[in-house]
């Protein structure tokens, strides 16, 4: 029988990890979304595309939470993205509801599946999402890290002319202005990045992996990025219907890790199938633990403050 994740959001990346999940053959895919019609039109405009391929796997479509009964993995992507004018708090009051009432339904439908968080604030609704889910935090954590990994791992090979697949790099941190490239720790082929470029040549790639989102979203003048995010998405389902056991940044719930309780951030985590195997703690330069202990503080009082 194949793996299931069911897709909560069949906006723009939602749909665009649907189609990623179903490239790779990864999992029968249920896609829900509350627009009549759209997850529906989706599932099927997908699975034709998937004919085309010769890809096995089955998606479904509907309004209704039934469809996620039997997943394993439920992937949130539901809720708003940030608009012009608005606060990242503006935009957590906004989304933490979403959240709620989905989180409420797929306990009802699949309560031993793991959640895969996507909606932003992604560090925010990740401690919202396990507050609400009664899970352990192993089966609820957040897609951040992996696309913003990507971004410095494209900004760093374009800088070079090295492929991609040479480039081993990681972004931990919040996912937003503050997230942080590791930069001292990035190598290319083997070789470290200080060796390569100066210091002002990293700043510049550091610099240009924080704004990648804000690049995306002045340049579409409507919503932000889907292929990326939708790409981490499947990645992370990889992961753990592959039973990998791969680092992946991801937003995780921390218990004294990294000496921090009680708030969620984007840390190095091992997923397999059971999801967080093991959260990775890594070397922070001063500067970065600062930086990393601010964000660690900041989300879990941004959330206290909707109570
Ligand atoms: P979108 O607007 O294209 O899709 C969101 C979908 O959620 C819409 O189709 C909407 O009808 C649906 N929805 C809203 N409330 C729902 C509910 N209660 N139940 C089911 N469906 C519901 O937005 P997009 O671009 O797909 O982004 C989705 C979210 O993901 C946003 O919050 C965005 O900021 C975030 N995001 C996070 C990233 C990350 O790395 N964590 C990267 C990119 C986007
Ligand atoms: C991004 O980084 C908006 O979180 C979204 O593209």
């Amino acid at each position: 029988m194949n793996n299931k994740v069911a897709i909560i959001g069949t906006g723009h990346v939602g749909a665009t990890a649907a189609h990623v999940i179903a490239q790779r053959e990864l999992a029968d895919v249920a896609l829900i979304d509350i627009v009549e019609g759209m997850a529906k039109g989706k599932a099927i405009d997908i699975m034709q595309a998937a004919a085309i391929q010769g890809s096995g796997i089955e998606i479904t479509g509907g309004e209704s939470f039934s469809l996620v009964e039997g997943s394993d993995i439920v992937v949130i992507t539901a809720g708003f993205p940030r608009g012009p004018g608005m606060s990242r708090s503006d935009l957590i009051n906004k989304n933490a509801p979403v959240i709620e009432s989905v989180i409420e339904k797929v306990n009802a439908h699949a309560p031993d599946s793991i959640i895969v968080i996507v909606t932003n604030p992604v560090d925010e609704m990740t401690l919202f999402a396990f507050n609400k889910s009664g899970r352990p935090r192993s089966k609820v954590f957040g897609m951040g890290g992996a696309l913003d990994t990507g971004r410095f791992i494209y900004f760093i090979s374009r800088r070079l002319g090295a492929d991609a697949s040479d480039v081993e790099a990681m972004v931990v941190g919040a996912h937003g202005d503050a997230m942080i490239p590791l930069v001292r720790q990035a190598k290319v082929k083997g070789e470290q990045l200080a060796d390569l470029l100066d210091p002002l040549e990293m700043d510049e790639l550091v610099e240009s992996t924080k704004k990648g989102g804000a690049q995306i979203i002045s340049l579409l003048k409507q919503g932000s990025a889907f292929y990326g995010p939708g790409t981490g998405v499947a990645s992370t389902v990889e992961a753990i219907v592959k039973d990998t056991r791969e680092v992946i940044p991801c937003c995780a719930v921390l218990d004294g890790e990294y000496d921090v309780s009680g708030t969620s951030i984007g840390v190095p985590v091992m997923i397999g199938r059971e999801g967080i195997i093991k959260i990775v703690e890594t070397d922070l330069s001063d500067e970065e633990t600062a930086v990393f202990m601010e964000s660690a503080v900041s989300i879990r009082q941004a959330l206290e403050s909707i109570g």
